[in-house]
């Protein structure tokens, strides 16, 4: 058994000094004075679940310059991550069942819980029961992004939405129809409300990825009004940046969807505090720099941003603009609890043991040399960050964040 004692744990939303006993992969007692072979001082340290990334583009296969499952299994305890859900838009893309259960096979180098999405694409949408039991959730692209599983007919889309409703999976989609994905003139909000609107007719679980809008984020709320099943993630890269900051740094900042105004940004950070916004997720999709080089039109479309997650948030509940409560809710229990994952997202007796222990007043300044994403750089760096992770406990096993080996100094 294992004791983390005098942190300060997150449990029914609030901080209490309490230690925690960790026996195997569960969390087995919260308490006081607990007695264990192995004690860990946690003093001065904030300990909260693992986070949940939903949106990870872990590549591997034939993309393992970008990432593979180990780099991005580093790169997770970096941030705070202890479960990801890995998009399928690899290459070969995870759309038959050999496929996704290799690509689970290989997750597990990652060491941290791998959940697997099933591209629904033009080959497979006519037999989704067929891949359905394999998969943790599917994923639909309407539009062209790295992969090219696009789906385009509308026709289409009504099967494959009545069909996924059967299945009783998530369905995430990438809302972006048609045209170009690097148009700024955003027709988000319409492309979402196509897909609230499929969603209500065949009562589909939908989840909306990487939204970037006060209009679409307010659509979606009308729908949650009118009791369509939905949910929706932002991404740490529209809470920092802008098209402004686009303009000035090219590639570097180019994504889909593209980034949005500073009224946006403002509106976002304003509805996560509100707690409107139901998860943020990273869609960490790295490239190269190789690739990120060679100008804005030909580099490809993609940030990476597992790695800083939690110091990102954390960073923003030091500056009083996020409480650690929306924090916890919207990277631990509403992921958990709409992702299906029972046992995770809280510090619980009982549930399992996946955690992350903080040094609030750690401070650092994001560098090149701190990438562990096979890619090798981050659209963070030169940012200064106040609290960063120094231990991570996946299932149990303890796994060294960078910063574990610098816990009693500061660097700057
Ligand atoms: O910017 C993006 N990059 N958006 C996507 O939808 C895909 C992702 C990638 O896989 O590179
Ligand atoms: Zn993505």
């Amino acid at each position: 058994m294992t004791i983390l004692t005098n942190a300060e744990i997150f449990v029914d939303g609030e901080l209490k000094k309490l230690d925690i006993a960790l026996e195997e992969d569960k969390i087995c007692a919260l308490g006081r004075n607990l007695e264990g072979e192995q004690r860990i001082d946690c003093s001065g340290k904030i300990v909260l679940p693992g986070l949940i990334d939903v949106h990870v583009h872990a590549r591997d296969l034939k993309q393992s310059h970008k990432e593979d499952w180990e780099s991005l299994g580093r790169a997770a305890i970096a941030g705070g991550v202890t479960t990801v859900f890995a998009m399928p838009n690899t290459d070969p893309p995870l759309d038959t069942v050999e496929r996704v259960r290799d690509y689970r096979r290989r997750a597990q180098a990652s060491k941290i819980n791998a959940k697997v999405y099933g591209a629904i694409t033009l080959g497979n949408y006519k037999n989704l029961e067929q891949i359905a039991p394999h998969v943790d959730a599917f994923k639909l692209y309407l539009g062209e992004t790295t992969g090219h599983l696009s789906v385009s007919d509308k026709k289409l889309h009504r099967e494959i939405f009545k069909s996924v409703t059967q299945t009783e999976k998530i369905l995430t989609v990438h809302a972006q129809r048609g045209g170009d994905p690097q148009d700024v003139t955003r027709h988000e909000a319409d492309d979402i409300c196509y897909v609230l609107d499929l969603a209500a007719a065949y009562k589909t679980k939908l989840h909306i990825a990487h939204v970037t809008t006060q209009r679409a984020v307010e659509a979606i709320l009308e729908a949650k009004r009118s009791k369509v099943d939905v949910s929706f993630e932002t991404c740490p890269h529209y809470l920092y940046f802008t098209a402004k900051d686009r303009e000035s740094r090219g590639a570097w900042l180019k994504m889909n969807p593209p980034l949005a105004t500073e009224e946006d940004r403002e509106f976002l950070w304003w509805a996560l505090q509100e707690g409107l916004i139901d998860m943020i997720a990273t869609d960490h999709a790295p490239h190269t720099i190789e690739e990120k080089i060679v100008g804005y039109a030909k580099a490809p479309a993609g940030v990476p941003g597992i790695e800083f997650l939690l110091p990102l948030l954390f960073d923003a509940v030091n500056a009083s603009k996020l409480s650690l409560g929306r924090l916890v809710e919207v990277c631990c229990t509403n992921p958990a609890r709409r992702f299906g994952l029972t046992h995770k997202g809280e510090i619980a007796v009982g549930r399992d043991a996946d955690l992350v222990v903080i040094d609030p007043d750690r401070e650092k300044t994001i560098t090149r040399k701190d990438v562990g994403s096979r890619c090798g750089w981050s659209p963070y760096e030169g940012l200064t960050l106040r609290g960063w992770p120094v231990m991570v406990f996946v299932g149990g096993l303890k796994r060294n964040p960078p910063c574990a080996a610098l816990s009693n100094e500061r660097q700057n």
